[in-house]
């Protein structure tokens, strides 16, 4: 490995998944003028991430990150961020009850721009174009023109990330959160839900704790934590360009951070360990996470560890596992015991979107039963592995989409077309998400009453 990292050092490395832009000088007259902007978060808010993600590491708390496979241009009002919100607060406080550990809410928001694609060509009938890479880079329209790789596109990512964040903070901070409120939402949900029976149960449990607080004096009115939410932003740090303008010397500490997002991911396509992307990801200090899927061997992972977390930072690196329901016993255990052997501190995360797309009635699709199927999985590996199954990692949207079938309302192949609207991979909907909040709270639930009931000697 080369010693000496720069924000430009990636440069020289070989690197996969670049766009074809068709004007160099435009670029870097794009990149230039991007490095003279603000940056969208600062040095201080993605340590807090990583203190609050060491915490998760050592097993005391959950990682809930989520948001749309690709944000567009295209849909940027102000209602499909705040259902998003709504939605994921909501399996937030479902998570937090279940865990009883506090979770960190990290969004798939305010920059996930930039797609990886299988191919280069899109082909559809006779003609072939170049594949839509994200809306930072071209248009998603099946034309030579919107195809073409366009640097502006940056800025207005760039501003777009910086509207969505400033909407984010206000939710956070200015009383959207309040606890109440989320926790009414939660109860129309379950109300409405054709699984009420079955999620009730939970749900009464959150409002007697509501109760219980609230009649001891602990309300969002004299307590500001009630009513207010930690929200951390990332997304795949893959236009390294880009990556590389936002990359600033926190002035406090000296250390070079990426200010596009608090925390930033490297794709299961571009995780060699001798190529740009790690290249770029190992000199920058805010929390980052890495990418695994079936083909990560034991030793390559170690590999990669051992260049993006050299000194075993706690809260630095978590590990997204996307492997499959029908694979994912295959795969972790033997991943988790080599990072058992070589002491590593890491978060443990599970993607159960990426392994399980198939294609129905010629859309792109993931049943739900799959999704729950690899995380139940994912759980039960950890605890017979006596590891922390840290988190979940999702493509949601707040809307009511049709693009993954099953869950309580049972969406079918024949459903899909209704409202089919992402521009990348198939999210679950708000629905579908707090669905899979509620069974898995349901279940860390039911592992703590059994400890409980153990260690109060009542079993
Ligand atoms: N501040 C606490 C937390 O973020 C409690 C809280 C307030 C909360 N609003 C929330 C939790 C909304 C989940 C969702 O955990
Ligand atoms: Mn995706």
């Amino acid at each position: 490995m080369a010693q000496n990292w720069t924000p430009t050092s990636w440069r020289q490395k070989p690197i996969s998944q670049v766009p074809d832009f068709p004007d160099a000088s435009v670029l870097a007259a794009t990149e230039a003028q991007l490095a003279t902007y603000p940056p969208l978060v600062f040095a201080g808010e993605a340590r807090n991430l990583k203190k609050a993600l060491a915490n998760v590491s050592e097993g005391r708390g959950f990682l809930l990150q989520g948001g749309d496979c690709a944000e567009s241009f295209a849909e940027h009002g102000a209602d499909t961020i705040r259902d998003f919100f709504r939605a994921f607060l909501q399996m937030a406080v479902v998570l937090t009850f279940g865990a009883q550990q506090p979770v960190v809410k990290v969004g798939r928001i305010a920059g996930q721009f930039a797609k990886p694609r299988s191919s280069n060509i899109e082909r559809q009938g006779d003609i072939e174009l170049a594949s839509y890479r994200g809306d930072i880079i071209n248009g998603i329209d099946f034309t030579p023109e919107s195809r073409i790789p366009n640097p502006e596109r940056q800025i207005m990512a760039y501003r777009q990330s910086a509207a969505t964040l400033n909407l984010l903070r206000a939710f956070a901070m200015g009383g959207y959160a309040n606890l109440d409120n989320v926790h009414q939402w939660m109860l129309g949900f379950v109300k409405d839900s054709p699984q009420a029976e079955r999620y009730r149960k939970l749900a009464d449990r959150i409002s007697e704790t509501m109760d219980f607080m609230k009649a001891i004096g602990i309300t969002p009115e004299t307590n500001p934590s009630l009513r207010e939410t930690d929200f951390f932003t990332s997304h795949e740090a893959l236009l390294l360009g880009y990556e590389q303008a936002l990359t600033r010397v926190d002035s406090t500490s000296g250390d070079w951070y990426a200010t596009s997002g608090h925390m930033i991911w490297i794709g299961d396509r571009t995780r060699q360990p001798d190529h740009a992307h790690v290249e770029y990801c190992r000199g920058i200090k805010n929390p980052i996470g890495l990418k695994c899927g079936p083909s990560m061997t034991a030793d390559g992972l170690i590999e990669l560890i051992d260049i993006l977390n050299p000194a075993n930072e706690a809260g630095r690196l978590t590990l997204i596992c996307r492997f499959g329901h029908d694979k994912v016993a295959e795969h972790l255990p033997r991943l988790i015991r080599a990072v058992q052997r070589e002491g590593k501190k890491v978060v443990w995360s599970c993607d159960p979107m990426h392994g399980n797309t198939i294609t129905l009635n010629s859309y792109k699709t993931r049943p739900f039963e799959r999704i729950l199927s690899e995380v139940e999985s994912f759980f039960q590996i950890h605890r017979a592995e006596g590891t922390h199954p840290g988190g979940i990692h999702i493509e949601m949207t707040g809307n009511d989409v049709t693009e993954c079938t099953g869950g309580a309302r049972a969406l079918s192949g024949a459903d899909l077309g209704d409202r089919y609207h992402t521009h990348c991979d198939p999210r679950l909907n708000a629905d579908q998400a707090l669905e899979l909040a509620f069974l898995l709270a349901e279940r860390m639930k039911g592992g703590r009453d059994e400890k409980r009931m153990l260690v109060n000697g009542w079993a």
